[in-house]
């Protein structure tokens, strides 16, 4: 939530914060705006989306080679433009992402100083706590500053006294990115990734000091600290929409290679996680039980590895949503492997999940997308996903790509511990490696047909998903991507619950989406669900192998090409997130920043 940027160098810092607010906006796009040191602090806000700002940047340019900028997810007070950062307290201006937990103990500490906040926001009073420390010194400010917050704070310090750039890491991410006589801090790499791919990743509790020339981190007792730069494999390119109309449709089309690039180097004759994971026979063969958390559609993903690991490498697995397992208290014994799955690696509630886990002892694995992300970073081990950026709000390739890891695991702890045998191995990885032609085949079939069918599916307000066994994560996550970007409801159930209540909600205005699994014995318990809608005069909508195309009592089937039941979570997906895009797309919202959402929530 709430994206930061900075930078300090020879060059006009303002195109460059706005083009990495740009990259930043599915954090959050409330509010924005840029503080930049000409000969005073000058700043430019506006609430709205980042245009309203460039807007007003046409009608007063400011320019600057220091500047900081800002785009808001609002948690305390209105986002209006008061409330949009930088926030500035005479000499000091600065960007915040986070929560400052004790707000009114500081505020009544600066009130007896003089100090009156002008807006809604904690942020704010971090300007002020700063300016209040500060001596001549911007580096000992801040370090006097940061032991007086509680919270999480990821903050962008600039001082018209000083040419320096200060970045602050607690609990709320920031890199630094070194570049070539200018630097720049950031929320995470991708507005960076233009000027460089050489990043220093703060941990939580340093402060980089920044010039055009150096960079220094420090502990916030003072104390130095060395770190290696790590580069990151990313390319500009990736975070660019390249000629599609919206990122979410880009990055569907890019599913195929998304799974392909996570595949790649991990399956030569079998599955080789042994060079990443470095895990001996004894650590697989103890490991009893699998513990899987994550929030929302990693979620779903997480449901899907849940299934898999107890259907192919029979080991016992559940999936908890992280925000209610970190305050249930789960008892979590010695041979449990715990593995959060998380896009950003900066999701608050999945972060302190982990951290529980870590506090018992319990072994780690995360699935992650972003490279150098404080999940990543946490945890005992990781597993990359390689999607490449995902800049649409909604998830839609990190979701196939995070299964895509759920699938080699699974298969390399059944390898392993021997619950599967060589034959059959051998034909679960060849199923996997078919599997990225697959989806970009699922893509072509169902891009046109779905575009078609948009301004008669658009004119209902409410929709069911159904499926069934390892399809149910699909319904719900197929039923996610149609409310997060269309604002139509529509609810996910496992369908063999649907005639426990939710068939009440059933009639010619409620079009239920089933997905068939490609599986005689569910596939006839599916199809007599079908009949208890359709009379009762529900639409059907059916997602189905091209083997069962013909589904009756269908008013549409969106067909992928054959597969096992194992693997059709990879396939189904994809026309759901098409038929999700269209809709909206048709219905004329802005898909890559639906309203209320940010990419990336760092907040609990
Ligand atoms: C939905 C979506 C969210 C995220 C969730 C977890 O399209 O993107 O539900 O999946 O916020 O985010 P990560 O995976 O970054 O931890």
């Amino acid at each position: 939530m709430c994206g930061i940027v900075g930078y300090i160098g020879k060059k006009n810092a303002v195109p460059l914060l706005i083009e990495g607010l740009k990259a930043l906006e599915y954090r959050g796009y409330d509010s924005s705006g840029i503080s930049v040191i000409d000969k005073k602090i000058e700043t430019i806000k506006a609430s709205g989306k980042i245009v309203n700002l460039i807007d007003k940047l046409f009608k007063r340019p400011i320019n600057g080679n220091i500047g900081i900028g800002h785009t808001r997810w609002a948690t305390h007070g209105e986002p209006n433009e008061i409330n949009a950062h930088p926030h500035q307290s005479r000499e000091v201006a600065i960007v915040h992402n986070g929560i400052i937990e004790n707000a009114k103990e500081i505020e009544a500490f600066l009130a007896k100083n003089g100090y009156k906040r002008k807006s809604q926001t904690d942020s704010e009073l971090i300007a002020h706590l700063i300016n209040y420390f500060y001596n001549g010194n911007l580096l000992n400010a801040c370090l006097k500053a940061v032991h007086m917050l509680n919270g999480s704070f990821a903050v962008g310090v600039i001082c018209r006294r000083e040419k320096k750039l200060i970045g602050i890491k607690y609990k709320s991410p920031l890199i630094v990115g070194i570049g070539n006589g200018e630097n720049f801090i950031a929320s995470d790499v991708a507005p960076l990734l233009p000027y460089t791919n050489r990043f220093l990743f703060l941990e939580d509790g340093e402060i980089a000091e920044i010039d055009e020339d150096n960079i220094r981190i420090f502990d916030f007792r003072g104390s130095e600290v060395k770190k290696d730069i790590s580069t990151v494999d990313w390319t500009k390119e990736q975070a660019e929409k390249g000629g599609y109309k919206h990122f979410m449709l880009k990055e569907i089309a890019e599913e195929g290679d998304a799974v392909r690039n996570t595949l790649l180097g991990r399956i030569d004759d079998n599955i080789s996680l042994e060079e990443e994971l470095k895990w001996n026979g004894k650590f697989i063969n103890n490991i009893n039980k699998v513990v899987l958390v994550a929030c929302g559609t990693s979620y779903y993903a997480a449901l899907v590895g849940r299934y898999i690991l107890q259907n192919v490498a029979h080991i016992p697995a559940t999936a908890e949503v992280a925000s209610e397992f970190r305050y249930e208290n789960i008892l979590l014994d010695r041979n449990t492997l715990f593995i959060v799955i998380s896009q950003s690696g900066e999701t608050a509630d999945t972060l302190e999940s982990m951290s529980y886990a870590k506090s018992q002892n319990i072994p780690t694995l995360s699935i992650v997308n972003v490279q150098g992300s404080s999940i990543a970073r946490m945890s005992d081990y990781v597993l990359y996903t390689h999607a490449g950026p995902e800049i649409s709000v909604a998830s839609t390739k990190a979701f196939v790509s995070q299964l895509a890891i759920l699938y080699l695991f699974t298969l390399f702890l059944s390898r392993t511990k021997r619950t599967l045998n060589n034959q059959q191995l051998k034909d679960y990885t060849e199923e996997l490696l078919k599997i990225p032609d697959k989806i970009n085949e699922t893509f072509e079939i169902n891009l046109q047909k779905v575009q078609n069918i948009a301004p008669y599916y658009s004119q209902f307000k409410n929709y069911l998903y159904l499926g069934r066994g390892i399809l149910y994560p699909i319904a719900l996550e197929g039923a996610l991507k149609l409310k997060e970007i269309s604002y139509l409801h529509a609810e996910g159930y496992a369908a063999g619950e649907m005639k426990h209540g939710p068939i009440a909600l059933i009639d010619k205005t409620t079009p239920s989406v089933f997905l068939i699994p490609p599986s005689p014995l569910l596939l006839n318990k599916t199809l007599s669900n079908i009949k208890e809608v359709s009379s009762r005069k529900g639409e059907i909508i059916a997602v189905a192998t091209d083997k069962y195309e013909k589904i009756e009592d269908a008013g549409l089937v969106l067909t992928t090409p054959s597969t096992d039941l194992i693997f059709s979570p990879f396939l189904y997906i994809v026309p759901l997130q098409l038929f999700a895009y269209s809709i909206a797309n048709y219905l004329g919202y802005d898909v890559d920043h639906p309203r209320n959402l940010a990419k990336s929530v760092t907040v609990e």
